[in-house]
């Protein structure tokens, strides 16, 4: 009975970690033969799947063969070079060995005890990614799972600031809190109203500013709101500027709203969860201008940099603010926790904590930032000239301008409701195809197609493919 207990025997494992590991490279060399997307029915793979889990042992060949037959058909292949849906996806072949290290150790990098390299590793490489940012040495950082996870964080301590005690005595029933307001460009991220939502600030209190032609905040609209709300007894709290929005890239206008921050003595968060990416490539250093001037910064290197879902890097300027609002060590932890420079669990809800710093490191050092550079500035070589494609067809028009690895785009029909319908259809169709891969937005009430660039794997043959594909299926539509 005793030799049955314990993990499954050395030599099996081996022998498993042997056939995942060539798994692995094959899926890696032949994902582009592969349908992107399964185009199953909702509830079919659920339904090949006992409903109850296991009394028994199982064989990991079983177990491997149904991971074959069942899960890998349902599989959505983001890794895939022809998937062009949301920001690309980010995984390298030195990010996935480094996730398998990272499986092995499963260590939790709460504490620096619980293990020094993992907490040391993510302030190097949470100083590295600050450098590229052109952050001062003042502004602290935490590695969280989500940029949503990091805004909550930052807003968080922005409501923190302006109504002292938050933590001790919370917000509700005092008299002394005014009403907070949060101001984003009708662009920001749905996950700015997710954090309000959490913190208790109730979602009403985000107000969205109007962008401009080109998608950026309106700062005069900005000013205006601020000024209209002050005056009626709301507490301007925070404004989220967005660099590098999710259906445009568009970039707001930091130094300007910074200064509208300034002279109401509110906190500046950038969401730069995309386009902060673009701190490692010289020519594109205007995207990161001012970002100094910010209280906080989030940036997702799981979005541009490489790294394999999920990392993203959150820098707040007086980090030490966002640690006061959230340590707290229990008697359980107080031995590990003693001693330390830093403990990352003292900088956020989160206990727990993966060993993320290791993939960055490993996915960083494997390019360098000049061949992360390199990389980058190929897709958004590859954006503009899908932009001139566009432009060159009397069919199609540009529906934004093209400012990183995301083109915004539309068919025109004979009307806009006609149009609307058309360019979701285009869609649909080809994500039902398996061929490409690309997403629908709104702009302007407008529905639009929009293609983003991100996939170490994508090529010019990739992106050619995709517009061929599209002109196709709207001659078909
Ligand atoms: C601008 C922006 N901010 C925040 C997010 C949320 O990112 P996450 O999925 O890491 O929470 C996204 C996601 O696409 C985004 O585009």
């Amino acid at each position: 009975m005793s030799d049955k207990l314990g993990d499954t025997p050395a030599a099996e494992f081996r022998k498993h970690l042997h056939e995942i590991a060539d798994w692995v490279a094959d899926y890696r060399e032949q994902i582009s033969t592969l349908p992107i997307s399964p185009n199953q029915k909702p509830g079919s793979i659920r339904a090949k799947l006992p409903g109850s889990a296991p009394e028994q042992t199982e064989s990991f060949d079983d177990i491997l063969r149904d991971f074959q037959q069942i899960i890998f058909p349902g599989i959505t292949h983001w890794a895939h070079p022809d998937f062009m849906g949301y920001f690309g996806a980010t995984t390298t072949n030195s990010g996935i060995l480094a996730e398998i290290l990272t499986g092995a150790l499963n260590v939790n990098a709460m504490t620096w005890r619980t293990s020094p390299a993992a907490t040391e590793l993510e302030t190097v490489v949470l100083d590295w990614l600050r450098q590229w940012l052109r952050l001062p040495e003042t502004f602290g950082g935490v590695v969280y799972d989500t940029a949503s996870i990091g805004s909550m964080h930052a807003l968080a301590v922005a409501r923190e600031k302006a109504a002292s005690e938050v933590r001790e005595r919370g917000l509700s029933g005092r008299e002394d809190v005014p009403m907070f307001r949060v101001y984003a460009s009708d662009q920001a991220h749905s996950s700015i109203d997710k954090a309000v939502i959490a913190l208790g600030l109730g979602e009403q209190n985000v107000v969205r500013i109007a962008s401009d032609a080109e998608f950026r905040m309106d700062v005069a609209a900005l000013r205006e709101a601020v000024i209209a709300d002050a005056r009626i007894g709301f507490k301007p709290l925070a404004v989220v500027a967005t660099v590098g929005t999710t259906s445009t890239a568009s970039v707001d206008p930091v130094r300007e709203i910074a200064s509208v921050c300034r002279e109401h003595e509110m906190w500046l968060h950038i969401d730069a969860a995309y386009g902060g990416g673009l701190c490692v490539v010289p020519e594109m250093q205007w995207v990161i201008d001012r970002f100094e001037l910010a209280d906080s910064v989030v940036v997702n290197p799981h979005k541009m940099l490489f790294v394999p879902f999920d990392f993203s890097a959150l820098y707040v300027r007086d980090i030490a603010r966002l640690r006061r609002v959230f340590t707290l060590v229990p008697e359980y932890l107080r031995g590990d926790a003693a001693g330390a420079e830093i403990n990352y669990m003292d900088y956020g809800v989160q206990l727990g904590r993966r060993f993320r710093a290791l993939k960055a490191w490993m996915v960083w050092r494997t390019f360098g930032r000049e061949g992360l550079a390199a990389r980058i500035r190929d897709h958004l070589r590859l954006a503009q000239l899908f932009t001139d494609w566009v432009r060159s067809d009397a069919r199609f028009e540009l529906s934004a301008p093209t400012v990183m690895g995301v083109v915004c785009f539309r068919y025109i029909g004979h009307n806009d409701a006609d149009s609307d319908r058309l360019n979701a259809e285009i869609v649909r169709t080809i994500n039902a195809s398996g061929k490409s891969y690309l997403m629908q937005t709104k702009l302007r009430d407008r529905t639009v197609i929009r293609l983003g660039l991100g996939n170490i794997l994508t090529t010019e043959e990739n992106v050619r493919r995709a517009w061929e594909i599209i002109r196709a299926t709207a001659d078909t539509v």
